[in-house]
């Protein structure tokens, strides 16, 4: 088990014909763009442990954090190519492929981490899911990172009117961009990979994430401001793997996979508030960034002006798919 550099050495899964018996021996690669002490990654560590411990070291499994293997823009291509086996890609980077991987950029959409997990595991989620299999991908589960807070270099963010003409880096998705077009700021989506350098030289003014992500890419250093209970948007990520790869598992095999993703869930799930909330401390230990912190009454200031959003994707993203997550956070 490691955490891997470049190394290129391929997978292998061509002993398995799905149909043997026996654990099949493979290497089986997870790749992701966030970095190691993040609830993404911490989730795939363990999730590659338990595999390789179950398996008898019979299926090994690579970690490449960071980008290392495959970015944002190149991840999906490759594991529809099967050239790696799973990743875990922030949902607003999906909805090429189906509309409704915007909902957790639907302006206030759930109200705690278990309202999303309750969402994603239910039986819309999983719809949403199962519609990638038409593009070769097998959704498997949804793992949390957490809520949104907005930083940028130009002034501290206090009400809507604050982010008018600033330029604001957005990871991907309809929604997330006219979410912050109705506040009269400028959405550019980029690359994580290209995040830092963006905010350095100027490219945007500000970006959102989680206190895990703004903290561990060190983004403090080139932000002044942040603001904190805003979480207007949130960073969810699926769990994906390839179709033909899934497939080719026999029984044995496919169970001890599995339980390996359900034991990277559970770790995704019970780790991520506390990693955030660790993170946020360590930003303010830094004493780098100018923290201001919403009230109830001004997040609600948000919450009343970004209701168009709602009207603008209902019909997109679908009337039940809304229904089913507004009912989650109920
Ligand atoms: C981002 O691009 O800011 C995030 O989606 C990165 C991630 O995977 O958490």
């Amino acid at each position: 088990l490691a955490a891997c550099g470049g190394s290129s050495e391929s997978s292998s899964t061509s002993e398995g014909d799905g149909g043997s018996s026996g654990v099949q021996e493979m290497t089986i690669k997870i790749s992701h763009v966030v970095a190691e002490n993040t609830p993404k990654h911490q989730a795939a560590l363990a999730m590659a442990k338990n595999i390789e411990e179950n398996s008898d070291g019979k299926v090994k499994v690579q970690v490449y954090p960071n980008g290392q293997l495959f970015d944002d823009k190149t991840e999906v291509k490759n594991l529809q190519a099967n050239n790696v086996q799973f990743i875990i890609p922030d949902m607003s980077k999906m909805v090429g492929m189906n509309p409704a991987f915007n909902v957790p950029s639907l302006p206030f959409m759930f109200s705690s981490n278990e309202a999303a997990y309750s969402f994603w595991d239910g039986e819309k989620g999983q719809e949403i899911f199962q519609s990638l299999e038409s593009e070769g991908i097998i959704g498997l589960r949804m793992w949390p990172n957490g809520p949104k807070q907005i930083t940028n270099t130009v002034r501290p963010i206090k009400a809507p009117e604050d982010l008018q003409g600033l330029k604001i880096r957005v990871q991907g998705g309809q929604v997330l961009a006219s979410l912050f077009k109705t506040l009269d700021a400028g959405p550019l989506q980029l690359p994580f990979g290209q995040l830092y350098t963006a905010l350095e030289q100027g490219t945007v003014d500000g970006q959102v994430n989680t206190f895990s992500n703004i903290s561990t890419k060190k983004l403090g250093d080139v932000q002044k401001y942040i603001t904190t209970n805003w979480g207007a948007a949130r960073v969810d990520y699926a769990m994906l793997t390839n179709k033909e790869f899934w497939e080719g598992l026999n029984e044995e095999t496919k169970k001890i996979v599995q339980a390996g993703i359900d034991h990277g869930t559970e770790v995704a799930r019970s780790k991520a508030e506390q990693l955030n909330q660790e993170a946020f401390k360590k930003i303010k230990e830094r004493g780098k960034m100018d923290i201001y912190e919403l009230s109830a009454e001004e997040r609600s200031v948000f919450q009343e002006a970004l209701q168009p959003v709602y009207d603008e994707f209902r019909e997109e993203i679908g009337a039940d798919v809304i229904k089913a997550a507004k009912e989650s956070s109920a």
